[in-house]
């Protein structure tokens, strides 16, 4: 059995995600989210917020089970949040950390427990880390996020490293996956025009089609993990996967 763990199944990529993988009759997803919209045989769903990191830490110890003679075993942090689309200096105070919650505090959680838990297992394992390409580039508006995916790619570099030294069968990677059109896109949108000077370009990606659909991101990123070996960068964009 193949078994995966995939973060923020409810909607956009990480549904898209749970989906494919699940065409696969030898795998068993496990969706974690505030919301659960998949219903199917092999998907079971944890409600957990990941920005709460107190009921996070008292719980995750219910994503992992013993798992007997798996063939591959994934971890997928897809969840994510932008967070308030405003300057530092205009923001609520809590914001950034909120985002560093969601998109940095809660996936190291999960790498470690999941390192942790199957480090017995010889099967081939997997981590990927949704990225994104506002974490190699200021955006304004985007402080806490392009922060936060910042810090994704080094825990995910660093973490290879780690792996790498021990010689275990784990692959990091930290993927950028385009520009999406889910509800993050919209989110986006949406933002005041003095708060984000992109706005436009943003408005006119959506106006021209030109926003890529789950679907395919999801197929791509099922391409990488079962090829994994064949790629050997950890962090890198999407249209790399052929
Ligand atoms: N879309 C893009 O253009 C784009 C570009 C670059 C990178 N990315 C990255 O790709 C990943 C997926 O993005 P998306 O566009 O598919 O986003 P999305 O459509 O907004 O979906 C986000 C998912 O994350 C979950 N999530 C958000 N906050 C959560 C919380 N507090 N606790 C638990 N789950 C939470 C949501 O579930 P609930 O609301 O049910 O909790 C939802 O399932 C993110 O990491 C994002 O940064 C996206």
């Amino acid at each position: 059995m193949n078994y995966y763990f995939i973060t923020g199944t409810s909607k956009g990529i990480g549904k898209a995600l749970a989906e494919a993988a699940l065409e696969d009759q030898n795998t068993i997803v496990t969706g974690i989210s505030r919301n659960v919209s998949i219903t199917h045989e092999r998907y079971h769903h944890l409600h957990l917020d990941l920005s709460d990191i107190t009921a996070l830490r008292n719980n995750i110890h219910k994503v992992y089970p013993e798992l007997r003679e798996p063939d591959k075993i994934v971890l997928i942090n897809n969840a994510g949040v932008v967070g308030e689309v405003s300057y530092i200096g205009s923001q609520s105070t809590d914001n950034v950390e909120f985002v560093f919650d969601v998109n940095v505090v809660a996936p190291a959680m999960f790498m470690d427990t999941f390192l942790s838990a199957y480090h017995h297992h010889n099967c081939p394992k997997i981590i990927i880390n949704m990225s994104s390409g506002a974490g190699k580039r200021p955006v304004d508006g985007w402080a806490a996020y392009c922060a936060s995916k910042a810090a994704l790619d080094m825990l995910s570099l660093t973490c290879q490293k780690e792996q790498d030294l021990q010689k275990t069968n784990v692959k990091v990677f930290a993927l950028s996956p385009g520009v999406v059109d889910t509800a993050m896109q919209t989110h986006i949108r949406e933002a005041e025009a003095d708060q984000f000077s992109e706005i436009e370009k943003f408005q006119k990606l959506k106006e021209e089609n030109a926003l890529e659909q789950p679907d395919k991101v999801a197929a791509k990123i099922m391409t990488l993990v079962n090829e994994a070996d064949s790629f050997n960068e950890v962090v890198f964009r999407i249209d790399l996967i052929k």
